[in-house]
């Protein structure tokens, strides 16, 4: 039978130099990068040099790069830390990922947020003018927004939600795991 991959949203099959890359460092440089002998100093080394190359990716400074486990973690930090200290309103959709919606859905259950969510036009992209009316609520805090989703391939106006959002000055997180390392005006606009 032959077997037929579909899912390339998902995951991909690691490229040779990768698991090349991985292998490496799992055989030669397998110290904890928080020792402070020779073998963590080499794998602390190894995480710097991970961390600049995500850095030069989205044309960021390194020590603004935030190393996590994947997409889940990242978004439950970004969105759990904004509300950590202050309640407010967050500003989200029904397209994202489940990794948002259900963190949204938890941060109310806890009283944490009230979560305002943006209506969606026909062609699955926001409407812009329901979100620039939700973020000129008094109590906006953060706007969560996708750059593509994982399940259409539709890509959001980021340049054009940062603009709104700024001009709100509300802040923004952007999931971009669909689009990271595929497409370059999207890590530029976020
Ligand atoms: C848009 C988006 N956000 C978040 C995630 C979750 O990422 P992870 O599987 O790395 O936790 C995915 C996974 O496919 C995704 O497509």
């Amino acid at each position: 039978m032959v077997r037929v991959y579909l899912d390339w949203n998902a995951t991909t099959p690691p490229l040779r130099d990768v698991i090349d890359a991985m292998s490496a460092a799992a055989r030669d440089d397998w110290g904890n990068p928080a020792s402070t002998h020779t073998f963590g100093r080499i794998a602390r080394g190894r995480v710097e040099q991970a961390r600049a190359a995500v850095a030069r990716l989205a044309r960021c400074d390194a020590r603004d790069v935030v190393l996590t486990s994947g997409g889940t973690e990242a978004n439950n930090l970004a969105l759990r830390s904004a509300f950590a200290r202050q309640a407010g309103t967050l500003i989200t959709s029904r397209l994202e990922h489940p990794s948002v919606t259900r963190v949204a859905e938890a941060l109310e259950r806890e009283g944490r947020a009230h979560v305002r969510w943006i209506r969606v036009r026909p062609e699955g992209t926001l409407d812009l003018e329901d979100l620039a009316r939700a973020c000129a609520g008094s109590d906006a805090r953060l706007v969560a927004v996708q750059a593509v989703n994982s399940e259409t391939g539709v890509v959001q106006p980021i340049a054009e939600v940062l603009a709104l959002t700024t001009r709100a000055r509300v802040r923004l997180h952007v999931d971009a795991v669909q689009a990271f390392g595929r497409m370059d005006d999207v890590a530029e606009g976020a």
